[in-house]
């Protein structure tokens, strides 16, 4: 019997009566997360002076595909960075944790990061997926659970960016390290991200760690190579949404009229991504009409960056007070450790 199960039986909990879980896991517990009702935001989106898609609607499974492919391309730095960083801090990060924690990942599925992690950690006791996506979320559970005998694997089905409770139960008395990689965060606007940062805070007790990967300010020419690279891996991955538009809202948005567009806005710190109509057309998506001018753009993604500064700042607000900070040789990445207040 698993610790887990040690526990929740000894209060008289069957901890299967919740969820089913799959024989390789622990636990799993599905909160149901709404169903994302792309219809009602692409149509909103849409219906505005600035024409907005958001970007979750780039990971079908084509843009998964894609995104994966711009992990790996020379120009796209974030990914190579971040993982040299994490490679590197194992005795560090192991001292600051201490031996036999449970470890929380928000967003599952970035599975060499992770892996670096729990290899630096001394004898982690618990590993926590936390995904919206439920099958994405098993399967990766399921890998590490696998490739990990000794650990406890568990999944929560859940929408990290707003508040869930994950029940006492599964996690005990251990220190919690939560694992939130990619700067994903960048992803929010700052007031987003704030409260995306909260919702992790919700998850923790004082004293608790989170280890985050945040993408730094640097010059323009080089953040706008990143999302325009050389190849057109990102152009493909922009113009993808359009074609995953057209198939679930049964749309005629035509592909060949728009160009992909990456700007750094040093003003707002962020590199912002756009399609531009390159002729003026008329569409439909889910039986609604749209018309736009050669030029006009729908805005599909902003990548936030920060400073070192400018991120701790954003992170006090939300309970999280900055523990260490490290960056890659080129100073192009951070990642940090932060504690819960
Ligand atoms: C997932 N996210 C952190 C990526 C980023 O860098 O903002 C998504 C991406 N968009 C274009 N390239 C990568």
């Amino acid at each position: 019997m698993t610790a887990i199960a040690d526990a929740a039986a000894s209060r008289g909990e069957d901890p299967s009566d919740a969820d089913e879980t799959p024989p390789e896991l622990s636990f799993f517990r599905d909160f149901h997360p709404g169903a994302a009702d792309m219809r009602a935001d692409v149509l909103e989106g849409l219906s505005r002076p600035q024409k907005g898609i958001p970007p979750k609607y780039f990971y079908d499974q084509r843009g998964s595909a894609l995104f994966d492919r711009i992990c790996e391309l020379d120009e796209y730095y974030v990914t190579r960075s971040e993982l040299s960083i994490l490679r590197r801090i194992g005795p560090e990060l192991a001292a600051h944790v201490g031996p036999e924690a449970n470890v929380l990942e928000f967003g599952s599925g970035s599975s060499v990061k992770i892996r670096t992690v729990l290899d630096a950690l001394e004898r982690p006791y618990l590993y926590v997926g936390v995904d919206i996506s439920r099958e994405h979320l098993l399967a990766a559970c399921r890998d590490l659970a696998r490739d990990y005998p000794d650990l406890t694997v568990g999944a929560i089905c859940a929408d990290f960016t707003e508040p869930f409770q994950i029940p006492e139960r599964e996690f005990g008395e251990r220190w919690r390290i939560g694992f939130f990689p990619g700067s994903t965060i960048g992803n929010f606007e700052p007031e987003a991200a704030k409260n995306v940062l909260r919702a992790m805070r919700a998850e923790l007790r004082p004293d608790d760690s989170l280890l985050i990967g945040v993408d730094l300010q640097k010059d323009a020419a080089r953040l706008e190579a990143a999302y325009d690279d050389a190849e057109g891996v990102t152009a493909a991955f922009n113009l993808n949404v359009l074609t995953h538009i057209n198939r679930e809202l049964d749309g005629d948005i035509p592909e060949d009229a728009f160009e992909h567009l990456a700007r750094y806005n040093p003003d707002l710190g962020r590199v912002e991504m756009h399609l531009r109509a390159l002729r003026d057309i008329e569409f439909t998506v889910a039986g609604q009409r749209f018309a736009m001018k050669a030029g006009e753009t729908i805005h599909t993604e902003n990548s936030h960056k920060y400073t070192r500064e400018g991120f701790d700042a954003l992170a006090a607000e939300a309970g999280f007070r900055p523990l260490e900070y490290w960056t890659d040789a080129e100073g192009l990445f951070s990642v940090r450790l932060m504690r819960a207040v």
